[in-house]
């Protein structure tokens, strides 16, 4: 079944009619595809069933506890970052045992909350977690599973803000680092070290960071192993590319191509930690026009959805598909160059630009446009000088690959209130959060 898809130029989501969504549940809204997302995690099971991973969601890049919970049903495990992240896994349903606990700063509260959860490993960032955590093991009579983040100092080469893997980044242990503290590790007796771990940024369009990497981590683990530090698992955290634009998206058959043999020549498990390439494509922003206005050098359409609710656009200059969710024009021509694309992402084809420009409506029958929302700062532009057909007040419009950091990452800013979430299972709709009151606005404030 297809994610979205355009029938007769007009916007499905899954069997369901965007714009019955829209009625149903107003604007803007964020729809999930139930089956894209389980279809999706499939898939990734599938490419490297060879080693049977724990593939941990990145409960980070979307958050809704009936998208965990449809992942948890297909198996998922969950990469946590925090005690929110381990409250929402559970609500959720996870088996402690599949989750993981990332993060540079955990604090001792959300250490002693995941240590009584029982979950399967911390991923420790630094000498001195490493420290806090045999302390508050020792005070709880217990003993804490861990891996260490290693930062390999490989270029992922994708946004500067999302890049992690490299030695001027805060995440990770560098390998003298590590290498003393496997050492040392009977110093620890409330520690039990697992493995090793790493995450090199998000998103990455290669396999090569991942082979560069493991090639590091595989040298690390022949070289320290030992009945202290049994290294059993190996962690390559996240990043799987996600299809924004006309872009090259290795399959999850490729990643796995490159890991699957470094992990194998370890004698290791394997821990995945994606998020991006499962929501990313599973879910859209639906939005209504407001008001179109031309100020004599640009076109403006301006939309009730702002950066609060959908903030990638304005944080990272990120590209978001938009389309009119019911046009006369003929759908967008997609091309996919992913041989898997169509299997994993739903969307036919992809989006041509076209070569005309203008504000006025061309042979092409699209304009010039600057998509906006209403949030009181200019960085909040969905898409800049973007050829689309002409839209008009009450038209509604969507934006695509929407499903990883944008609702997680949405905010009150400009009290605008948060919006809603719906996941679409064939034909029907559940509300999966509904939109945010007045009341929830202030609740927690009060008066001096
Ligand atoms: N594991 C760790 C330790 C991470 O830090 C991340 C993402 C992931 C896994 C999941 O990575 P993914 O599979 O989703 O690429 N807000 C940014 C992305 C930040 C990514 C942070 N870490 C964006 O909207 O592009």
């Amino acid at each position: 079944m297809k994610r979205f898809s355009y029938r007769d130029n007009e916007l499905f989501c899954e069997d369901t009619p965007a714009k019955d969504l829209a009625g149903e549940y107003g604007t803007p809204l964020y729809v999930y595809s139930k089956n894209g997302l389980a279809d999706v995690f499939a898939c990734i099971r599938k490419a490297f069933s060879e080693l049977s991973p724990i593939v941990a969601f990145s409960v980070k890049s979307c958050s809704n506890l009936a998208v965990l919970a449809v992942l948890r049903a297909e198996g998922a495990g969950f990469d946590i970052v925090s005690g929110g992240e381990l409250f929402r896994a559970m609500k959720a349903g996870a088996d402690p045992r599949k989750i993981v606990f990332s993060g540079v700063g955990k604090s001792d509260e959300e250490i002693r909350l995941a240590l009584d959860n029982d979950i399967l490993m911390f991923n420790i960032e630094s000498e001195a977690e490493l420290d806090n955590i045999q302390a508050l093991a020792a005070s709880l009579g217990t003993v804490a599973p861990v891996a260490l983040r290693l930062n390999p100092d490989v270029d992922a080469k994708t946004n500067a803000k999302t890049t992690t893997g490299r030695k001027e980044n805060k995440f990770g242990i560098d390998f003298a680092t590590a290498s003393r503290i496997v050492s040392n590790i009977a110093l620890h007796p409330n520690i039990r070290l697992l493995g090793l771990d790493m995450h090199l940024g998000s998103p990455i369009y290669s396999t090569e960071p991942y082979r560069q990497a493991l090639a590091k981590m595989s040298d690390f683990i022949r070289d320290h192993r030992s009945p202290r530090a049994h290294l059993e698992y190996i962690n390559i955290g996240g990043g799987f590319g996600l299809l924004y634009r006309d872009q090259t998206v290795p399959s999850f058959q490729e990643y796995a191509q490159a890991v699957v043999p470094f992990v194998k020549a370890a004698g290791c498990k394997l821990i995945l930690e994606p998020g991006r390439c499962i929501a990313g494509n599973n879910s859209l922003l639906l939005s209504r026009v407001l008001y179109v206005k031309d100020n004599g050098t640009r076109h403006f359409t301006i939309v009730d959805a702002g950066m609060n609710d959908l903030v990638r656009p304005a944080m990272y200059d990120a590209y978001h598909f938009c389309w009119p969710a019911l046009s006369t024009r003929p759908p967008p021509a997609y091309i996919f160059n992913s041989p898997d694309a169509q299997e994993y992402f739903g969307l036919e084809v992809f989006y041509a630009e076209s070569a005309q420009a203008g504000r006025a409506v061309g042979a092409d029958g699209l304009r010039t446009t600057d998509v906006v929302g209403p949030v009181c700062e200019s960085s909040d532009c969905f898409a800049r000088a973007r050829r689309l057909p002409p839209m008009d007040r009450g038209d509604l419009v969507a934006f695509f690959s929407a499903g990883a950091y944008g609702f997680s990452m949405a905010s009150n800013y400009n009290s605008r209130l948060r919006p809603a979430e719906v996941m679409v299972d064939g034909g029907g709709s559940r509300l999966i959060r509904r939109r945010e009151t007045l009341d929830e606005l202030i609740a927690g404030e009060s008066f001096f």
